[in-house]
């Protein structure tokens, strides 16, 4: 850390420098983790890790590096998520392009994708349906954690399926990606196991959450009346006997997922927890 005061411009700034006034604009900018951020920027403008920008910390920014840090720092203290500005996420053993078209992949998320490869354990090559697949990460995460696992994702909007295609096409793994709307039903039939993480935020729970999930992520990947509740019983349609559904909720609606699970008919109704210990993720076999 340094002790001088952090300076007003990133010209001729050494990476100390520059990480302290990064720090400071974006704190300013209202963003929690303001330090972390800076080093992630910092850290992708100079191709280093956050530990090489502390074994550099005299180095001198050039000017073109010193823009690029301008521009990033530009973009997220106007509290663009930092994934965005990056242009890339990690999820699970992946690192996925995301953007404005897509929703960031969560880590609460990784959660789903742990409890279908406990369900898909030992299974040779399993027929998986991801439902409103965004940037792909479920679909691609279980197909790279489950070789031989035949994925399909399907999403309905345009813009988000170019996204899931890229990240298949970037990661080098094999998974099918189509258009379709969740609430006319779900393609194809005898799915091994169908997972989706539904748009769950209320219309009344927005306005509270952060700029980043407010302003910057799409709305239907967010709120999606009804969602949760078509998954569940078109799932129940495709899936084969002895199929499981996987399926992400929100906060507190847990227990309400379990009982509309067992209503449709579904079996060994199950809640998993996240890692901040929230029930996330409700699973059921179909009989
Ligand atoms: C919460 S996001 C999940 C994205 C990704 N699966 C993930 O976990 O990061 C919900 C996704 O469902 C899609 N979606 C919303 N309404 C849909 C509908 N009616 N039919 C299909 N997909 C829909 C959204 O575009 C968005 O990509």
């Amino acid at each position: 850390m340094s002790s001088t005061r952090p300076r007003t411009s990133l010209a001729g700034a050494s990476v100390t420098e520059a990480l302290d006034t990064a720090t400071e604009r974006l704190a300013a900018a209202g963003c929690a983790d303001a330090r972390v951020d800076a080093e992630l920027l910092l850290g992708h403008v100079l191709e280093a890790s956050r530990a090489g920008l502390y074994a550099e910390s005299r180095r001198v920014l050039t000017a073109a590096e010193a823009g690029e840090l301008e521009a990033l720092l530009d973009r997220r203290a106007r509290r663009e998520p930092l994934a965005y500005v990056l242009g890339e996420w990690g999820f699970r053993r992946l690192v996925l392009a995301v953007d404005g078209r897509v929703l960031v992949p969560r880590q609460e998320t990784e959660v789903v994708v742990e409890r279908c490869l406990a369900l898909l354990a030992g299974t040779g090559a399993p027929r998986v349906l991801d439902v409103g697949t965004g940037s792909g990460a479920i679909a691609l995460a279980i197909a790279d954690e489950h070789p031989g696992a035949r994925v399909t994702g399907v999403e309905a909007s345009p813009a988000a399926l170019d996204v899931a295609r890229e990240n298949a096409a970037r990661t080098g793994l094999d998974a099918d990606f189509l258009a379709a709307d969740l609430h006319r039903g779900l393609p194809g039939a005898s799915w091994d196991l169908v997972v989706s993480n539904p748009p769950y935020v209320s219309a009344d729970e927005i306005e509270a959450l952060e700029p980043e999930v407010r302003e910057w992520e799409p709305r239907p990947a967010l709120v999606g009346e009804g969602a949760t509740e078509a998954v569940a019983r078109s799932a129940f349609d495709v899936l084969r006997a002895g199929g499981w559904l996987v399926l992400e909720v929100g906060n507190g609606e847990a227990a309400r997922v379990a009982a509309l699970l067992s209503g449709v008919g579904f079996e060994q109704v199950s809640v998993t927890r996240d890692l901040a210990g929230r029930e996330r993720v409700v699973e059921g076999t179909r009989p």
